[in-house]
């Protein structure tokens, strides 16, 4: 697929994916969402992509949410068509394998920091904005901010966002959590960057793993979720990776992980 409002970037194993429709400041419209969709159907199948980057086009702008002009025209039916639309979306890039960092280069809003939620940590421009404003606009997030924030930050403080709608600064992003480290904008991309080309010097097999025991043992009690972690960790021993890095260890040498 073409894509008109996303740039894609491949070097060395990293895609570094640009919500690019800086003129709306990067508004989610239903066609961003579908390119969105089939971006991350494209990264999770492409052998080469091993860490993706999610930023936002421009100086302003991460993502400033879902397009209100497009809204502003939806019915009910329309509006709950889109937000399970966005959702699924979010859950196709929770659900990568692959790990994902957002970079959040300027205002994540709405749709925006939802989008950022979605991605397995955040790093932050020290001049990025955080918000949920959409009360301010007679609705509620949609693109499952609720659940996100909650469990990330715990429910006193996503209330307090999200019943405001207030727009917090990236300090306070990182003081409650939302944010990992903030950068200065010109560090923040490369800053990303090394991580994800140190994230693939793991074993990356590993890594996938456990992010599919942090995400599915959330919805379980305690218990299960070890049952599960011990069934993963068990699959592990069974891959050539993990006889790889252990051998590499006792040779004194570095290993060579080929996510087998
Ligand atoms: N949707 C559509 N267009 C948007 C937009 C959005 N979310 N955010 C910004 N734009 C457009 C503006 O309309 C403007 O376009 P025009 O030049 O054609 O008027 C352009 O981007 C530049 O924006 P501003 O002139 O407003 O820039 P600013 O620097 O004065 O303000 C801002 C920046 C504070 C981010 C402001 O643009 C703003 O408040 N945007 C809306 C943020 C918002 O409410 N987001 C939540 C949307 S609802 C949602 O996301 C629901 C959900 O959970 C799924």
């Amino acid at each position: 697929m073409e894509f008109k409002s996303l740039l894609l970037e491949k070097s060395e194993g990293t895609a570094t994916l640009t919500v690019n429709r800086p003129q709306s400041l990067n508004a989610l419209n239903g066609e961003l969402l579908t390119e969105l969709e089939c971006a991350f159907h494209q990264l999770e199948q492409d052998g080469d992509v091993k860490v993706v980057v999610i930023t936002g086009a421009g100086e302003k702008a991460f993502v400033a949410g879902a397009d209100i002009k497009e809204m502003a025209a939806m019915d009910a039916f329309e509006g709950h068509r889109f937000a399970l639309k966005g959702q699924r979306v979010m859950l196709a890039l929770e659900k990568m394998k692959k790990p994902v960092i957002a970079a959040v280069n300027g205002y994540a809003l709405g749709g925006g920091l939802e989008l950022a939620l979605a991605c397995d940590f955040i790093y932050a421009s020290e001049k990025a904005k955080l918000g949920f404003p959409e009360v301010t606009l007679g609705i509620m997030p949609g693109f499952g901010g609720t659940q996100n924030l909650s469990r990330l930050i715990g429910p006193g403080r996503a209330k307090e966002m999200i019943f405001t709608g207030r727009v917090i600064s990236a300090e306070k992003g990182l003081a409650w959590g939302i944010v990992n480290e903030l950068f200065p904008t010109e560090a923040l991309l490369p800053k990303a960057l090394e991580t994800a080309a140190a994230l693939k010097r793991t074993g990356l097999l590993g890594v996938g793993y456990a992010k599919d025991a942090i995400a599915n043992g959330l919805n379980m009690t305690k218990e299960d979720g070890f049952r599960y972690e011990a069934s993963l960790f068990g699959v592990l021993f069974a891959t050539k990776d993990q006889r790889e890095g252990m051998a590499a260890f006792v040779e004194k040498r570095t290993a060579n992980f080929t996510g087998e």
